[in-house]
């Protein structure tokens, strides 16, 4: 059962969005007296699964680019986009895929207990933005769209001005982004560097780099266009100077490269500003270490924007099959939530997850729930390092639990 304090923080969400959307209609509502809305309320606010339109985790769907006085701490927003690709498209109907696979999670049912916070009914107000309208004809016209959009979203002023981690992001919304191919990760970062007005730390979940130079996918064919592609977004972004060379890392990789030897990897360039966890290293030092060197190279500062880039191809394609370029040998589901588990306390300050194309599901949406709970995870670790104090949880321990886990170490008991 919901709380009678959220019962009122819904019930004021829900006479809000009635009021924006038919707020010129509002004279047909002042006699409706608030003992029946509260009635109606009672009676079918409280929704299954599997009823309802499609949002991400059944969140309030708010047109948020046609209202510049929609206020929000976390918005998630669509982009529907696939025409950058360079093997199989259908990423543009990633959006809708997530969104209903995101079904399950419902704001009254999402208690995280690794977390020790329900994300969705804490203090960040977190709402779904719908899609940016991303023209399929012209590409660099798609390109400023979601510039202008990601600018316009993440410029708004938060709901909760006082809650919040502080630091850099404090009063800043954070968008996540439901992609599209990873090209729209090039705009969104020109939004946040123009945001934040320093270069962003770009963590980076990929089989792929992605700072290949445009010129070898094709050098005679090369174009000013061609630069925008899914697989040059974090060459260009690094030529642009909005990503740091330090603290940048790729995560997950298993990629081949091009040409008769290690260029990629080696030639000076922008290339080389990210530190590289292949998907192999997961067997030698774990999951742990995977986490550690992460949060080594990333840092923890809450004066410096980290940008989450998941590309769901980082998983193995017999889990997520549901891509655009699909690599053998990748990580598991359960090892990446471990993973965004771990770096839980990095000041994410944005992030997206890209290239699921459903036509290359299952039937079972397996990609595509994936991608809905990676989504889950990395909200509920913006809320939690905004709540103030310290909520526990599996990887902040409560309070007694150290002399749990010092009994367990002795044998004394079974389990924590
Ligand atoms: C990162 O390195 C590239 C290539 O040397 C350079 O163009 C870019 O400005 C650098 N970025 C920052 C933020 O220093």
């Amino acid at each position: 059962m919901l709380s009678k304090a959220w019962k009122n923080v819904l019930f004021g969400l829900l006479l809000c969005s009635l009021s924006s959307a038919h707020s010129h209609h509002d004279h047909e509502h002042e006699d409706i007296p608030i003992e029946r809305r509260q009635e109606l309320l009672a009676k079918w606010e409280q929704e299954f699964t599997f009823t309802g339109i499609s949002t991400f985790a059944h969140l309030p769907h708010v047109k948020c680019l046609l209202d510049p006085s929609v206020t929000y701490d976390i918005a998630i927003i669509g982009a529907p986009f696939d025409n950058a690709v360079s093997y199989r498209p259908g990423a543009r109907f990633g959006p809708r895929a997530i969104r209903a696979a995101s079904a399950r999670q419902m704001p009254a049912t999402s208690y995280n207990t690794r977390a020790a916070i329900n994300p969705y009914l804490n203090w960040a107000k977190i709402i779904d933005c719908g899609d940016i309208p991303i023209t399929p004809f012209d590409n660099a016209v798609a390109e400023r769209q979601m510039y202008e959009a990601f600018l316009e979203l993440g410029s708004r002023k938060v709901h909760n001005p006082a809650a919040g981690r502080g630091g850099i992001s404090q009063g800043k919304p954070k968008l996540i982004t439901l992609g599209g191919d990873h090209s729209i990760a090039l705009p969104a970062l020109r939004a946040l560097y123009k945001i934040y007005g320093k270069p962003i730390t770009v963590l980076h979940f990929d089989a792929h780099l992605d700072t290949w130079n445009p010129v070898r996918y094709n050098a005679y064919w090369a174009s000013a266009q061609a630069r925008f592609n899914h697989g040059s977004v974090f060459h260009v972004a690094s030529q642009e100077g909005l990503i740091s060379n330090t603290s940048s890392a790729h995560a997950g990789l298993r990629t081949r490269l091009t040409g008769v030897d290690d260029g990629d990897y080696t030639n000076p360039g922008p290339e080389q500003g990210f530190l590289r966890i292949h998907a192999d290293d997961i067997d030698d030092v774990g999951v742990k270490g995977v986490v550690e060197t992460i949060v080594n190279r990333v840092g923890i500062d809450e004066d410096e924007p980290v940008y989450l880039s998941l590309d769901i191809d980082v998983l193995d394609p017999s889990i997520a099959p549901g891509t655009g370029t699909p690599e053998p040998g990748g990580w598991t589901t359960r090892e990446l939530i471990r993973i965004l588990r771990g770096v839980e306390g990095l000041n994410i300050v944005g992030a997206d997850i890209v290239e699921v194309s459903p036509a290359y599901d299952s039937n079972a949406e397996g990609t595509a729930l994936a991608a809905a709970q990676m989504v889950f995870e990395i909200i509920t670790s913006m809320v939690k390092m905004g709540a103030k104090g310290d909520v526990g949880g599996w990887y902040g321990r409560k309070e007694g639990d150290v002399e749990k886990e010092q009994e367990v170490a002795e044998g004394k008991k079974d389990e924590l």
